[in-house]
């Protein structure tokens, strides 16, 4: 006969051993000490929480487009739905989908992947996850630039291997240089992450610079690339470069990670993919296989409508973006050095030092000792929600999103500058 969970549970409470145990502190894994939820999510909630209590609260944290996803890309999704797309497909995604995929890495990267070498998964987070579940030992390093994506450290750690932070300042404007990649190389890396245009300083690394780093990456065969463009296609200075393209001799080691949630407004399609080796492809399908299957069918037809659509709307998105991104420029400049900031060349962040601040008192009488009391008093004073740099790895540094609309911008703007003005 089954036990109910209640009757489960009030036999270990009455386990002498257990009596003061917390339930979850007896059933959680020992795994989910390693992973924190994610900061960013924290203060999205944060934010509604303080809206509920009816408070005004503009969200610079996001790492979302407010544009709509393009409409013939919906309208592909509307129509897979009607036709009846809507079952199981092929775990790695079907042959369309894989197909508009080696279209797009041949037509805008240069690289060519055949078929067994591409994975369509549920959001590139997934493919990035998996690729790590797939090769990471104890004691493996992977070489994790910071400041980073939130997301890398925790899933590193999930999937059994150590980060190892290589710390990149603004004199580098935050990019791994060949030097630093020389200094943390060892023969335990199995992973140098480069995310260029970078979630969340909006760096961008040129052909020149990832040559550089190849040159390091052709002395250390046992180390992987992995690739993640998934900001690729909002650039404002400069041009878009990647590994795999850069490097050619290196392809077979480098695993080129993008996806539709950024270029094409659709993180709540979930689809990204992979384009990499077919050993290492063909394992992130077996992983993907025994947990999520396909990512959704519905999403995957409206991906070839992105992947195969023209990009002229892309044209508008970044006027209007590079016009934010002056909008926050300008305000950061306003603050007197309480931030500052370089402008980005590309994806939709500033990343602003807000030492400046250190050491200031606000209104309240309370010390700004560093930067999470720079985003707790933004929040507090401007309503304005930020995320401290202490969340990429870089503290002292505010990253502030432009990828909300003008009017909440223009306000978010004023309100920082007039809080960090009260600052004495
Ligand atoms: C650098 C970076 N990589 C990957 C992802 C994941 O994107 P997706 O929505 O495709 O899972 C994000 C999302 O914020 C990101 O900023």
């Amino acid at each position: 006969m089954q036990r109910s969970l209640l009757s489960l549970v009030g036999g270990m409470m009455s386990d002498p051993a257990l009596i003061h145990k917390d339930p979850k502190d007896y059933w959680l894994s020992s795994r989910m000490a390693v992973v924190r939820p994610s900061p960013t999510a924290a203060v999205s909630d944060e934010a509604r929480r303080l809206r509920a209590d009816g408070r005004v609260i503009i969200n610079l944290g996001e790492g979302e487009l407010d544009f709509d996803t393009p409409s013939h890309v919906k309208d592909a999704g509307i129509s897979a739905i009607q036709s009846g797309n809507t079952k199981y497909t092929a775990v790695a995604g079907t042959e369309a989908v894989k197909e508009a995929v080696a279209r797009k890495f041949e037509r805008e990267n240069g690289i060519t992947y055949g078929p067994d070498e591409i994975v369509v998964s549920a959001g590139a987070k997934q493919a990035i996850f998996n690729a790590f579940l797939a090769t990471l030992d104890d004691g493996d390093e992977v070489i994790v630039p910071a400041p980073y994506w939130v997301s890398y450290p925790d899933m590193v750690a999930l999937a059994g291997g150590t980060s190892i932070i290589a710390n990149c300042g603004l004199e580098t404007a935050f990019k791994l240089t060949p030097r630093a990649l020389e200094a943390h190389i060892t023969n335990r890396t199995k992973w140098v992450i480069i995310n260029s245009p970078s979630n969340p300083t909006g760096a961008l690394y040129s052909e020149d610079e990832l040559a550089g780093l190849a040159a390091v990456l052709r002395r250390h065969p046992k180390a992987m690339v992995m690739s993640d463009d998934i900001y690729e296609q909002i650039v404002f200075d400069g041009m878009f470069a990647t590994m795999a393209s850069v490097a050619p001799d290196l392809k077979n080691r480098v695993l080129t990670v993008n996806g539709v949630s950024k270029c094409f407004s659709m993180t709540g399609w979930r689809v990204g993919y992979a384009g990499g080796p077919s050993w290492l492809i063909s394992a992130l399908t077996t992983l993907q296989s025994q947990s999520t299957s396909n990512a959704s069918s519905i999403s995957q037809e409206a991906t070839v409508a992105a992947l195969d659509g023209s990009l002229s709307f892309l044209n508008d998105w970044e006027d209007k973006l590079l016009a934010r991104r002056n909008v926050v420029l300008k305000a950061i400049d306003e603050t007197d050095g309480v931030l500052s900031a370089d402008p980005p060349a590309a994806a939709f962040y500033v990343f602003a030092s807000c030492a400046g601040a250190i050491g200031l008192i606000t209104n309240d009488g309370d010390i700004i000792q560093n930067d999470l009391d720079m985003a707790a008093y933004l929040l507090k004073a401007a309503g304005v929600a930020t995320i401290a740099g202490t969340a990429f790895g870089k503290s002292e540094y505010l990253r502030i999103s432009y990828a909300v609309d003008d009017a909440d911008l223009e306000n978010a703007c004023a309100s920082i500058v007039a809080a960090c003005k009260r600052l004495s």
